[in-house]
């Protein structure tokens, strides 16, 4: 059959249209404010003081991960937006602690990072880094992948290929984010944008980057059943913390399923954040744990394993 007979597939699907618009709506987030973008809840004031004003203002979570992180950890924020929360965590880790903030947007981090070195001269000591990757890849440094996309534009099949290779090498010799070098995982409201195919790797990477014994903190919004096809199928509500959002329960078995065990919910707002159609959406916070035997962060689907390493 030649290529003329066989019809060329979309340009895009569906799932590229959610990633433009997450990526469009946060962008636009960065640069003016968006009321009402998440249900953010009040920080301890006193962590307020040192973080500039247009970081301050820009705060699209719904729930409080950070204050369960503690004095000397390294911290991992996934989804770190402008960054108003890795600076309240360097001040609750110290400064023999570490924060690592990693968000998609370059906008976002065009807030975060201007910010950073602000921060550091009032508290006196600098532990916070930020970097651009996709959530569900962090060994994948994306401020990498643009510097070589611009030395060696893809225009062709062999060129793909190149870039292919390449990618491979910089995930496992230069991985952004190692293995079990993180003692906690926070997020606030982000998990639910990740597209749905993605969700599953999402969730291993928390597993991996984990040091044995570490643990996950994850703000996010659920939803009380199952998103109906036509809701995750548009662009403003997914971006909008919606469309993307887990029931409970599989959120709970997500976690488990990547290798992580105790998984518990801390909070659990009682009223809804919002109504949609029969659907409702509200924050929940949630924690699970890496056995300290784990050594590889692989799931527990053995259940010889699992005997051994506890989860
Ligand atoms: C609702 S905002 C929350 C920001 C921040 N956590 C806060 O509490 O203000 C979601 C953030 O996640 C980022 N984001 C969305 N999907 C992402 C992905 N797949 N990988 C990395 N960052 C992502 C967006 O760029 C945005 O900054």
């Amino acid at each position: 059959m030649s290529t003329a007979d066989r019809p060329a597939p979309p340009e895009t699907s569906g799932q590229v249209g959610i990633l433009r618009a997450v990526q469009r709506r946060y962008s636009a987030a960065a640069q003016q404010v968006e009321p009402g973008l998440c249900c953010p809840v009040q920080v301890d004031s006193a962590y307020l003081d040192v973080i500039p004003a247009a970081v301050r203002d820009r705060d699209y979570g719904c729930g409080d991960p950070v204050s369960h992180v503690r004095p000397g950890e390294t911290v991992l924020d996934l989804g770190s937006g402008s960054g108003k929360v890795c600076f309240v965590a360097a001040q609750i880790v110290g400064p023999r602690g570490h924060v690592i903030g990693v968000d998609a947007n370059p906008d976002m981090l065009a807030l975060a990072r201007p910010a950073q070195p602000e921060v550091a001269r009032r508290l006196g000591y600098s532990n916070v880094t930020f970097a651009r990757a996709r959530i569900e890849d962090l060994r994948l440094d994306l401020e990498f992948v643009d510097d070589h996309l611009a030395r060696h534009p893809v225009t062709s099949a062999a060129d793909l290929a190149t870039l292919q290779e390449y990618l491979d090498r910089l995930r496992t010799g230069s991985p952004l984010i190692p293995d079990r070098s993180v003692d906690v995982v926070i997020s606030n409201c982000v998990l639910n944008l990740v597209g749905e195919g993605e969700k599953r790797a999402l969730f291993g990477e928390i597993a991996r980057v984990l040091r044995p014994g570490g643990r996950t903190v994850v703000s996010d919004i659920v939803a009380d059943r199952d998103v109906p096809a036509a809701m995750r199928a548009d662009p403003d509500l997914w971006s909008g913390c919606y469309s993307g959002a887990l029931r409970q329960d599989r959120f709970l078995t997500a976690l488990i399923e990547a290798g992580l065990h105790s998984a518990t919910v801390l909070e659990r707002d009682p009223e809804p954040w919002r109504t949609i159609g029969d659907v409702k959406f509200r924050s929940i916070t949630v924690t699970a744990q890496k056995s300290p035997s784990d050594v590889d962060g692989a799931a527990c689907t053995d259940p010889a394993r699992s005997a051994t390493c506890g989860c």
